[in-house]
């Protein structure tokens, strides 16, 4: 049993889980925690070059699922030792925007690659590393879109599919919401910012040791 706490943040692109992760990552230093941001992909030397490629590189456009399952999962084995195991080990908070359930639901679902064999590489890149808490921001793709565009910059390569890929990202939280383990926590993200953070740390701050 590590020391830390392991939570992680996932939705579809839009859904506020930047400033929640912000908002609670503020109330946990206020008390004093020790805690760590994370995101994906990305966090490390290695990951920030595979964000890159996955996202914003000429280079991504040819990429097939199957590379891209390959490079999220290689970005996240990465992270996990590099970063968070350590970051458990001494009693730190580990807050992760996106973390294996992301390639579970866009790779597996929305790209349709075989589910058991996201879900094996999903294991093998993690190991024994999962979340204590995930929460799961659900939000209607149209809101979520309009989020998005009023924000600045270009769409990255993952923010330029069609509407079809995110009904069935939004399909794939609430399949994985449905599932009978405990870590998962669906919230309604259409809910305002300060009504969805007051959630959040109703669950957390029971955990806090
Ligand atoms: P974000 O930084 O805005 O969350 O963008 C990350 C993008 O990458 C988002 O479109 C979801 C996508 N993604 C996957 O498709 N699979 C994964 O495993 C991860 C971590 C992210």
């Amino acid at each position: 049993m590590r020391a830390g706490l392991f939570i992680s943040f996932e939705g579809t692109e839009g859904c506020g889980k930047s400033t929640q992760i912000q908002r609670l990552a503020a109330r946990l230093s206020g008390l004093g925690k020790s805690v760590l941001l994370t995101r994906e992909p990305g966090g490390t030397e290695i990951g920030e070059q595979l964000r890159e490629l996955l996202q914003f590189s000429q280079a991504g456009h040819a990429m097939c699922a199957e590379t891209e399952l390959l490079l999220f999962t290689a970005s996240r084995a990465q992270l996990v030792r590099e970063k968070i195991l350590p970051a458990l080990d001494t009693g730190t908070i580990v807050l992760a925007d996106r973390f294996l359930d992301s390639t579970t639901v866009y790779q597996g679902v929305a790209r349709r690659l075989d589910p058991a064999q996201v879900h094996a590489i999903n294991r093998f890149a993690v190991g024994h590393c999962l979340p204590a808490v995930t929460f799961i921001l659900d939000l209607d793709p149209t809101a979520a879109r309009a989020r998005l565009t009023s924000r600045a910059g270009a769409p990255d390569r993952m923010e330029n599919q069609p509407t079809a890929f995110y009904d069935a990202v939004r399909s794939g939280y609430l399949a994985l919401a449905s599932e009978p383990d405990p870590r998962f926590h669906l919230l309604d993200a259409a809910r305002s910012a300060d009504e969805l953070e007051a959630a959040i740390w109703q669950e957390i701050q029971s955990r806090l040791t």
